[in-house]
């Protein structure tokens, strides 16, 4: 093709490109009119739009595209095994672990609500933010899976083990993936059952409670590889909850009172849940064996000392009070009952026991 055959402004003009005026004359017009295309089946993601109703989303979302971290740029490899002892490293690993029961399934959980949010024709905001902690829990559960195998090749449940500890460990492991099981059945059932509004307070505890969290813990650690992980984590986490934030101010007020109830037992739900990695959990929910405690405890005892980062039991138990402070303050507006949190000495609604199919939250 010669230079001829391309103007100034890149268009096409060689004569095989017909003109514009030309190329119209072919368009057929029925004389009876165009035929309507049926109607697309709903729920579908198609027909497609980009409406936006809430610019402050749009906004994040564009945060959201800055911000992010890339999990291979953290210097993993200034993360030395042989500076830890066996004990140490199944024990650091086994945080991790803990860590991915909730963070390793936000990928799948939040993709599914993106999906969700496209049937059922949000607003173009809601679905790239939901797009984005996509994105980003993927980032999470990359840095559970590298701390992992440079603590523990082969963890957190193919490795081999030759101790009491680390079969201790591994057996904890076990039953903890066994709940994270539970909880994926009951979200799948819950995610197209449910408003928005009533999804997102669930996650906004996790939310609240996990930016809490991984700021505490970038503190506490003492390895500036943990350092980075958990400060990179916290400001992903951050920018979710106000991702929940904006999008419930939007939900809340066409808020059902039959939904209001139900999100007051969301929130205890989210307490039961999360205090696993968060504190320590009651005991409803959770399918545990007797001594799943005990060695959890010396477990995150030893990571403890290791200098992973974990906090005090009695501080994770005041940055529980904090976070569930916030979300009361914010509940207040929109008259949505707070329940009580008996384990917390905070009072509220009593909502009973809680069951699998009650646990939405995630990370
Ligand atoms: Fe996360
Ligand atoms: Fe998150």
């Amino acid at each position: 093709m010669g230079a001829s055959a391309i103007d100034i402004s890149g268009k096409n003009t060689a004569a095989e490109y017909p003109s514009v005026e030309e190329l119209k004359q072919r368009l057929i017009i029925p004389e009876v009119g165009f035929t309507p295309a049926p109607e697309v089946p709903q729920p579908n993601v198609f027909p497609i739009e980009w409406r936006v109703e809430t610019p402050k989303l749009a906004e994040i979302y564009e945060r959201a595209k800055r911000e992010g971290f890339n999990p291979s740029a953290i210097p993993w490899d200034t993360l030395d095994p042989s500076a830890y002892t066996a004990d140490e490293r199944i024990a650091m690993m086994y945080w991790w672990a803990l860590l991915s029961n909730f963070d390793s399934s936000g990928p799948a959980v939040f993709g599914r609500a993106m999906i969700h949010a496209f049937e059922t024709h949000q607003e173009d905001p809601v679905r790239k933010c939901f797009f984005s902690i996509t994105r980003d829990e993927t980032n999470h559960e990359e840095c559970c899976q590298r701390a992992i195998q440079r603590l523990v090749p082969n963890g957190p449940q193919g490795f081999a083990p030759k101790t009491e500890l680390e079969r201790a460990a591994l057996n904890n492991i076990d039953w903890l993936y066994h709940n994270g099981g539970r909880y994926w059945t009951g979200f799948n059932n819950a995610v197209g059952k449910y408003p928005l509004a009533v999804l997102f307070t669930s996650f906004m505890l996790g939310e609240v409670a996990s930016s809490t969290l991984f700021h505490g813990m970038a503190r506490a650690t003492r390895h500036p590889v943990f350092e980075q992980v958990f400060r990179s984590i916290g400001r992903d986490e951050s920018r979710h909850l106000q991702i929940c934030i904006t999008l419930l101010e939007k939900e809340w007020p066409g808020l059902s009172d039959e939904y209001r109830a139900f999100v007051t037992k969301q929130l205890r739900a989210g307490f039961v849940f999360l205090s696993m990695v968060l504190w320590e959990p009651p005991p409803m929910f959770w399918q545990l064996p007797d001594y799943f405690l005990d060695n959890h405890r010396v477990l995150l005892d030893i990571a403890r000392r290791a200098g992973l980062g974990i906090l005090r039991v009695d501080e994770q138990a005041e940055n529980w009070r904090i976070a569930i402070a916030k979300v009361r303050k914010l509940l207040e507006r929109w008259r949505i009952e707070f329940p009580a949190i008996p384990e917390l000495d905070i009072e509220g609604v009593d909502v009973g026991d809680i069951s699998d199919a009650d646990i939405i939250p995630v990370f």
